[in-house]
């Protein structure tokens, strides 16, 4: 089984959050599984239990599929040659001609620059006009308003590299909208090429937040005009690039069960609830998987201090180092909370603001790290203000300091309004630090609360979306710390246990979908 994957983020390349760490993580655990990879043996029938095709609400698994096909290696990548973007050395290039509804001449020259790294291969590409730019997105302007015409050229430019690879292609497991325009593609451009016709869409949905919608004249830069007419319902003012995803994808999933739950309600489904409950069985929740390679206290080269489950000791150096870097007193005894994440108000940083005051007069330190809308984080600004001593705030994306405060700290906060899966409450409990979450998404689905379930908690949680409801769970995490002793190191160690890892079970759940997505597609 050929799969391709499209994504506009992949990390090492480019990562603006979540989505680039876990597309990069995915894409090698499900090529490991193929020959020559780990563990699978053909046609044994294998049951999955901890996926979950929602549907209409009931639970199912797919356990009656038989494992008869491998996925192939190296799986493809195709991401954007952004700005800055180095290929490491041993790269191939080779030019590409891509249709172009926007150029005079209907075709664009492109360059697609391979590699293969990290056990999948990476195919860049190379089209400085859309892609050598300040942002991958956007920039202080907002979007740019050229998006459509940049990320169909991203999938256009992927088909027509596969077309000239002229195998098969049996799934395109395409990421967040700015991957459906390939789908899109697939329907009304590409119908009558079945290299490209026959391959079963999977279409991962990282965050519903983010729809991808085009105006008329912004579609115009995706399609044709005549493909643009087989697109483009009458009336429309627009296209809503996830929305097609849905619609035309063989599978649709997001990024855990509890999150796929969600978005059929009107509360979550941000406008998509009803297109995603049509799906039925087709639509489900995987929960996202960590690189446990990648993730590790005791192999950390950015950690002042390694440690693990059978060795704590390098954790109390990197809290102390953490308080040094932060300016806060090392040997001061107040607990130190963390948050790391996007400025997005998804993530509920004006949430914290509201509950720092009472938190630092509790005796808390505070160390917050993001990147993003600086307007997010103005509140928590002006408290780091007033209280240096115990407040720190780090505008920037850095990826060795979120280590530090992964490893340093004594609780990890995510007090997001929704989370479609998350990543940091996971890294945090590798890390030996317990995490304070809201009860939403892919957070209720990875922490146990530790009042509820003493024995098996791994942190704690909160419902209410407000900064008291906040506040009041952080002092219940902060006095369970300062008493410390057996209970603290207890719940510490039971976070650090847990196997995060793709190959235990996320890898398998996607390559047993993609099986799905097969049978679907040629029962079409
Ligand atoms: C998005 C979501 C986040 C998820 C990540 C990776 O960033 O907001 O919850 O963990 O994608 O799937």
């Amino acid at each position: 089984m050929r799969v391709v994957c499209i994504s506009a983020e992949c990390e090492p390349w480019a990562k603006t959050g979540g989505l680039g760490d876990v597309v990069d993580a995915l894409t090698r655990a499900v090529g490991a599984r193929g020959p020559g990879g780990q563990e699978v043996e053909a046609g044994i029938p294998h049951t999955v239990q901890s996926q979950v095709w929602v549907g209409t609400g009931a639970v199912m698994g797919v356990g009656d599929i038989a494992y008869a096909d491998h996925v192939e290696r190296p799986v493809d990548l195709f991401l954007p040659k952004y700005r800055g973007l180095e290929a490491p050395a041993g790269a191939t290039s080779r030019s590409l001609t891509v249709p172009d509804p926007l150029a005079e001449s209907g075709v664009t020259e492109v360059t697609i620059v391979e590699f293969e790294a990290r056990g999948y291969r990476v195919r860049l590409v190379d089209h400085p006009p859309a892609f050598d730019r300040p942002g991958y997105y956007g920039d202080e302007n907002g979007d740019y308003p050229d998006n459509g015409w940049r990320f169909g050229l991203l999938c256009r430019a992927a088909l027509e590299a596969l077309l000239v690879d002229g195998r098969p292609v049996d799934v395109l497991h395409l990421h967040d909208w700015q991957a459906m325009p390939a789908v899109v593609l697939r329907d009304c451009a590409y119908d009558a090429y079945p290299l490209i016709a026959r391959a079963a869409v999977m279409a991962t949905i990282h965050n519903l937040a983010y729809q991808g919608w085009l105006t008329r004249d912004q579609a115009a830069g995706l399609a044709f005009p005549e493909e643009l007419k087989r697109v483009m319902k009458p009336h429309a003012d627009g296209i809503l690039l996830l929305r097609e995803g849905i619609d035309r994808a063989e599978l649709v999933n997001t990024v855990s069960p509890g999150y796929a739950q969600e978005a059929l309600t009107p509360a979550f489904g941000m406008g998509l609830d009803p297109a995603l409950a049509g799906l039925g069985h087709r639509f489900g929740g995987i929960l996202n998987g960590l690189d446990m390679t990648v993730w590790d206290p005791a192999t950390d080269a950015d950690l002042p201090a390694n440690y693990s489950r059978s060795d704590m000791a390098g954790k109390a150096v990197c809290r102390r180092a953490l308080l040094t870097e932060l300016g806060f007193d090392p040997n001061g005894d107040g607990p130190v909370l963390s948050m790391i994440g996007r400025l997005d108000p998804q993530k509920g940083f004006d949430l914290l603001a509201g509950a720092a005051p009472e938190l630092v007069a509790a005796g808390a330190r505070i160390v917050v790290l993001g990147s993003g809308d600086p307007k997010r984080i103005a509140g928590m600004r002006e408290i780091a203000t007033q209280h240096p001593e115990s407040v720190a705030i780090v505008e920037a994306f850095d990826r060795a300091l979120a280590r530090r405060i992964y490893a340093g700290a004594d609780l990890y906060l995510m007090p997001s309004r929704f989370e479609p899966c998350g990543q940091g409450q996971m890294i945090s409990l590798r890390y030996g630090t317990p995490a304070v979450v809201r009860r939403t998404g892919g957070l209720a689905d990875t922490i146990v609360d530790v009042r509820e379930w003493p024995g098996e908690g791994t942190g704690f949680l909160f419902d209410t979306s407000s900064p008291k409801a906040l506040a009041t769970v952080c002092r219940r995490a902060m006095e369970y710390y300062r008493r410390g002793g057996e209970e603290w190191t207890a719940l510490q160690d039971r976070g650090m246990a847990i196997d995060w890892s793709w190959e235990a079970g996320p890898a398998e759940q996607y390559a047993a979908s993609y099986r799905r997505a097969v049978s679907l597609r040629r029962d079409s």
